[in-house]
């Protein structure tokens, strides 16, 4: 990608937020490499639950078929974890610097659900009513990763997962290093507290900002074609994926930016 090209994508990812790919019969190895121009790729630090890519490791797997071909049933511990993206969040906001993106290619699609939808989280901040506006501006919220497993019955991280990855705090509102913009940052499979509220409190506010946020009017649904790669910006979006039928197939191949410097508060 020439210098022209990757700054028209920027400029256009900045902007709109989720950007869309269609038609990328692309390798693993050509969708790392594009995300090279963005940043430094994730390498998931959970490898209990294969999830991770065993040929490229930068990939994360989002997928319901194993390496023998096979579709996972619903109950198995990885299928387990990947339910939680039906509920809204924001990718890897558990890391003490949190990704900047993620880009998402579809290799088989679902027909049968299986939508993801965006929320532009700039939106909602700026639509904010007081009395919420009042409980998120100056506060952190703290996200862990183990998280999941407690809210979707998924196998716990093992003690070596959970040493590498402990809780972190981040601002509630945050300000994005490229635009400038202020947007509410919440992930609600991962957060587990709030400064200054009770677990009970902190929940209710979650629960209520992500009804809040998850309104038809901020959102980008996308029905996903073959080859679609969807590249979305995880410090002003949160998003979350629409059930499908467990029988049918669908795999596709995550790559995740890392964040290279702390949340800046908003
Ligand atoms: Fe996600």
């Amino acid at each position: 990608m020439d210098a022209e090209t990757l700054q028209a994508v920027s400029d256009a990812w900045m902007k709109h937020l989720v950007v869309v790919f269609p038609g990328q019969r692309i390798t693993d190895q050509e969708h790392v490499a594009f995300t090279r121009h963005f940043g430094a790729p994730e390498i998931f630090h959970q490898t209990s639950l294969h999830l991770r890519s065993d040929r490229v490791r930068e990939i994360f797997l989002v997928s319901n078929v194993d390496d023998q071909d096979r579709v996972m049933r619903p109950s198995e511990p990885s299928q387990k974890q990947l339910s939680s993206s039906r509920m809204w969040h924001t990718d890897s906001s558990y890391r003490p610097t949190p990704s900047v993106g993620s880009l998402l290619h579809g290799i088989e699609i679902s027909r049968t659900g299986g939508i993801t939808q965006f929320i532009n989280m700039y939106m909602v901040y700026d639509d904010l009513p007081e009395s919420l506006r009042r409980q998120v501006e100056g506060r952190k919220a703290r996200h862990d990763f183990g998280m999941l497993a407690r809210l979707v019955g998924s196998p716990p991280p093992t003690p070596e997962e959970q040493a590498a990855m402990p809780p972190v705090w981040h601002p509630m509102v945050r300000r994005h290093p490229v635009t400038g913009a202020k947007s509410l940052y919440i992930s609600s499979i991962y957060n587990d507290a709030i400064e200054g509220l009770d677990d009970g409190a902190a929940a209710k506010l979650i629960e209520e900002l992500t009804e809040f946020s998850s309104q038809p009017k901020y959102m980008y649904r996308h029905s996903w074609e073959p080859d679609d790669v969807l590249m979305w910006d995880n410090r002003c979006t949160v998003h979350a994926v629409t059930p499908h039928d467990p029988a049918e197939r669908r795999v596709m191949h995550r790559t995740t930016i890392v964040g290279s410097e702390p949340v800046l508060a908003g």
